[in-house]
């Protein structure tokens, strides 16, 4: 019996899915998780560093029952990688058949990874933003990037102001909205930045104190989406909401993983979670205009394996030809 695998490279995966096809998947694969129609375990951490390798990867596994599709995504942050030219988040995916564990694809898991990321927050933003007219990204990267792309095609922007250590980061991303209409504006100090903002994000690679409790104003959304501490303490234990994706890794990872440790924070402690909301489960969101609003998004694997499970059927249905390999062989 043959046992035929697709290779998905990067150039069919951008051919087949469009950012508004991965922002619609992530809606609805949040719902799915929260009617509790997939099944995903904690995603594991492999952080080599400790044995002298800068880099991390995560293990995301799951299985969605809508798309009776099963699979996993790999996908880290390799510190070196900026260096050879490589992004530093690098991500691959792999679909199984749920019923035989048949090898159904492997994929280049990046476009599909960065997209989903930066749909979170357009999807978060629509739901509990009391306005978007102007937003402050941290992080001029490629979830920086992604994220105002996805924002751009559900809100209605006025103003960017873009944040980073990185000149160049900052010039290459402003040179990506060029078109766009609205306005991105380099900002060099934080404060100033975050004043006044309607939608804070931040998505950097630091471990750091970037965002204070005292520069954020009534009714403001801050999104946190670094792997590691991006706010001060006081602007979690003030916030008038806090709100995740995913209680249980919300504890594991990011911005609320230090007071997740010290049990300062718990699952009880979130009063917004997004699948929750959008399978109708909770009705808890933002209760008033003035609400600050201190959220964090961690990531699930479901999203990644939701996206991949639609560009596999699009192949098989356009009849392209794709490297295939026989795993019996
Ligand atoms: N939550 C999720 O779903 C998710 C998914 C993928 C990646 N991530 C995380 O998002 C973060 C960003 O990833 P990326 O792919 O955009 O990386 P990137 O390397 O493309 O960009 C990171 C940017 O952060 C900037 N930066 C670093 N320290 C800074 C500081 N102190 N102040 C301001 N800017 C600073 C860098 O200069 C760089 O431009 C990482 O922590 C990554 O692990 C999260």
């Amino acid at each position: 019996m043959e046992e035929n695998a697709l290779i998905i490279g990067s150039e069919t995966v951008r051919k087949h899915l469009s950012v508004q096809d991965v922002i619609e998947t992530v809606e609805k694969t949040w719902k799915w998780y929260g009617e509790g129609r997939i099944i995903m375990p904690p995603k594991i951490t492999t952080d080599m560093s400790s044995a002298g390798v800068d880099g991390w990867f995560n293990t995301m596994p799951c299985y969605i029952a809508p798309l009776n599709t099963a699979g996993m995504k790999i996908v880290g942050g390799f510190a070196g990688n900026h260096a050879l030219g490589l992004p530093y988040i690098k991500a691959s995916l792999v679909l199984i058949s749920p019923e035989t564990g048949l090898l159904r694809a492997v994929i280049n898991g990046d476009w599909i990874s960065d997209m989903r990321t930066g749909a979170q927050p357009a999807i978060m933003a629509r739901l509990l933003a009391a306005k978007a007219d102007i937003i402050t990204i941290i992080g001029a990267g490629q979830q920086g990037y992604t994220s105002l792309l996805c924002m751009s095609k559900v809100l209605d922007i006025k103003e960017v102001r873009i944040c980073d250590i990185s000149k160049k980061a900052i010039e290459t991303f402003i040179s990506r909205f060029v078109d766009f209409p609205f306005k991105v504006v380099p900002f060099e100090n934080r404060e100033t930045a975050c004043r006044g903002s309607d939608i804070i994000i931040t998505a950097t690679t630091a471990n750091d104190t970037l965002v204070k409790d005292a520069w954020v104003d009534p009714g403001t959304l801050v999104m946190t989406m670094g792997s590691f501490r991006e706010t001060d303490y006081d602007l979690i234990r003030n916030a008038d909401l806090l709100a995740v994706d995913h209680p249980e890794q919300a504890l594991h990872r990011g911005n609320f993983k230090e007071l997740g440790e010290s049990r300062e924070l718990t699952i009880e402690t979130f009063d917004i979670v997004v699948p929750y909301i959008l399978a109708g489960k909770s009705r808890r969101g933002r209760r008033k205009g003035t609400d600050r609003i201190c959220a964090q998004l961690v990531g699930m694997g479901c999203l990644d394996v939701a996206v991949a499970s639609l560009l596999y059927n699009r192949i098989l249905e356009s009849g392209d030809e794709v490297l295939k390999a026989d795993m019996s062989k």
